[in-house]
């Protein structure tokens, strides 16, 4: 393999650009010639790929968002769009892709590889929500602004010893909120992977405030429910002055934090070695410090697994 390309799609991540970087340059360093694609599978088809030099990923690792731009796009969904991605591809002589994004890009990267064009996935999304990883790209500078949030917020609660609702993102996964709720003291976290009785919310807040608390902050993921609506139905319940906060996209960008640059130029270094080693469809990952391969396919039928571990702990915390 002597020419290979690099895409962003679907929701960017901070740290994206660090594995943007560290493709290019371990690419360089072994001696590929690397190209960018612009604005993901839909940039693909319609051929926005340009050589990348060591220069064009200067001064990036720093950056949040992505210098590759993200899309999402209906039309590569369909056969003739994948067809047309790997004409472009192969106009210019490119032998293999690697995509940065997470379960529905890499979808797109195996459909590619099972068209006959190898390409290996990085995860990258703040959700968290992808198996065969214990942590994506972004996760952690999310759940860092998360926390710093809520820090601000929990100011203004104790001086007006009022109770907060923060929905967070997340998809359809709690670890964002789950792990911002155990690094914030929260008092409850929701999550769609557990029912946690609204009573048991309502109980927690009261027990709280009966001995002496002045604030009280929730977190809700945004894949239960609205945080709109749940204030409201604290405000009643718990006759507690309620106000909700929905942190938003603030969530997806910044400055990434050091350990998210740390692995995007891990998991970005690794998936250069995957295609070099002639190995496709594959995702990379990392599972208790260790950088690690799984198939794509495996990983798409595989549900996402919450660390319950730290929901029991958060329970016992915030009695
Ligand atoms: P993420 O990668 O963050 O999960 P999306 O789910 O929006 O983001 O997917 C990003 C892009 O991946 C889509 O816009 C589409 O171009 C491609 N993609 C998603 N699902 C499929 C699919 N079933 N077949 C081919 N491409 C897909
Ligand atoms: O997947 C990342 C994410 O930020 C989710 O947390 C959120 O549900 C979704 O993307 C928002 O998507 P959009 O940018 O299309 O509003």
């Amino acid at each position: 393999m002597k020419k290979i390309a690099v895409l962003t799609s679907g929701g960017d991540a901070p740290g994206m650009n660090a594995a943007i970087r560290a493709v290019v340059r371990k690419g360089i360093y072994q001696g590929l010639e690397i190209y960018g694609v612009s604005n993901g599978f839909q940039g693909l088809m319609d051929g926005k790929i340009e050589k990348m030099e060591l220069g064009s990923v200067g001064d990036i690792i720093q950056r949040g968002g992505t210098i590759l731009f993200s899309a999402r796009s209906e039309e590569f969904k369909t056969d003739q769009g994948q067809e047309l991605a790997i004409k472009q591809l192969k106009k210019l002589g490119i032998e293999g892709l690697i995509v940065l994004g997470g379960d529905g890009s890499f979808t797109g990267a195996l459909k590619l590889t099972e068209k006959g064009f190898p390409c290996v996935g990085i995860p990258c999304t703040i959700d968290n929500d992808i198996p065969g990883t214990d942590f994506t790209v972004g996760f952690d500078t999310a759940l860092n602004t998360i926390v710093e949030a809520a820090d601000k917020i929990r100011d203004t609660a104790t001086s007006h010893e009022r109770t907060y609702v923060i929905e967070v993102m997340g998809r359809d996964a709690g670890d964002l909120a789950l792990w911002s709720g155990l690094a914030n003291g929260a008092e409850s976290v929701i999550i769609p992977e557990r029912d946690e009785p609204f009573e048991n919310v309502i109980e927690r807040l009261k027990r709280g405030r009966a001995r002496g608390k002045k604030h009280s902050i929730i977190i809700l993921a945004e894949g239960v429910g609205s945080g709109i609506e749940l204030g409201k139905r604290i405000e009643e319940t718990a006759g507690q002055e309620t106000r909700v906060t929905v942190l938003g996209h603030i969530q997806r960008g910044g400055q990434p934090t050091g350990s998210d640059r740390v692995l995007a130029s891990r998991l970005g270094a690794k998936a250069i070695d995957l295609l070099l080693n002639g190995e496709e469809g594959m995702m990379v990952g990392i599972e208790a410090n260790q950088l690690t391969q799984h198939k794509i396919a495996d990983i798409l039928s595989k549900p996402h697994n919450l660390d319950m571990s730290l929901y029991k702990l958060m329970g016992e915390l915030s009695i």
